[in-house]
């Protein structure tokens, strides 16, 4: 459905991403890699907000990746910016409704008032804050206001970028089975460096290291990966360094 090839980008004339290829279908496409690999720039130039310097993106087979951001949107591609970008002073309410507009726009049927119950269902926290300013949530309902409203877009596809940061493990758990839920119907590409949580509900891993796409495979592949275990699962392997001895 979705496909990047040799897709590279940067900021003022720096290389960030490298030819990265990828294509991501039904279900949840997993790209991990630490901070700084270039997560957030492939995100930014799928969905627009960066223009690549070489590559494609390609959306239904129709290369996107010099549309505007507003364009992409149209086509039915949904974001969840990395930190919920939400208008502070707006009520969540009035937040989610960007979405259903954005639905709207693209000639759909929207029954709000459906649609937001079907958030509220997902998630019960934002039922009793609708009526209150973004800014006076908490991060971790900050991005599930951000979730929402790319919901009620009723995207065809929808991109997030590291939606668990900075939230508490348990919620990360609920929100990681909730993403999965979304998943069945609408296919997803995350970018997450929880890897060990997050890996088991994808259909397919991507991991990127400085701007490179280093390994790909599935779950079970990424998992029994020596280098995955050692580096981002802090297994010790055999080449672990022996512990210091005490200098004389
Ligand atoms: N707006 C920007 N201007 C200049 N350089 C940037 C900008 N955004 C990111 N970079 C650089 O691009 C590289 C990749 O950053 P990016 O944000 O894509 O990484 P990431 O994988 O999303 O990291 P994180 O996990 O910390 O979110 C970094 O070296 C970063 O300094
Ligand atoms: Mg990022």
């Amino acid at each position: 459905m979705l496909r990047v090839e040799h897709l590279t980008a940067g900021y003022y004339g720096s290389t960030v991403l490298d030819e990265v290829s990828l294509s991501s279908g039904e279900g949840i496409t997993l790209v991990i890699g630490p901070n700084g690999a270039g997560k957030s720039t492939l995100v930014r130039s799928i969905v627009g907000s960066l223009r690549p310097v070489y590559g494609e993106v390609r959306f239904e087979d129709r290369p996107i990746q010099t549309l505007p951001a507003e364009a992409i949107a149209d086509l039915g591609i949904a974001t969840v910016p990395e930190r919920a970008r939400l208008f502070g002073d707006l009520r969540v309410i009035d937040n989610v409704r960007i979405g259903s507009r954005l639905a709207k726009r693209r000639g759909e049927k929207v029954d709000f008032d459906a649609d937001l119950r079907e958030v509220c269902d997902l998630f019960p926290d934002l039922q009793a804050k609708l009526n209150d300013p973004a800014r006076s949530l908490s991060g971790g309902q900050q991005q599930m206001v951000s979730i929402a409203r790319a919901l009620v877009a009723h995207p065809k596809f929808l991109v997030m970028d590291e939606p668990t940061t900075g939230l508490h493990p348990v919620l990360v758990k609920e929100l990681i089975v909730k993403i999965e839920h979304v998943a069945r119907d609408l296919p997803i590409l995350l970018t997450e460096q929880n890897v060990l949580q997050t890996v088991p509900i994808a259909s397919h891993v991507h991991l990127i290291e400085a701007g490179r796409v280093v390994l790909s495979g599935t779950p079970g592949e990424i998992l029994a990966n020596d280098r995955v275990r050692r580096v981002y699962l802090g297994e010790r392997g055999e080449t672990a360094p022996a512990a210091p001895t005490e200098a004389g």
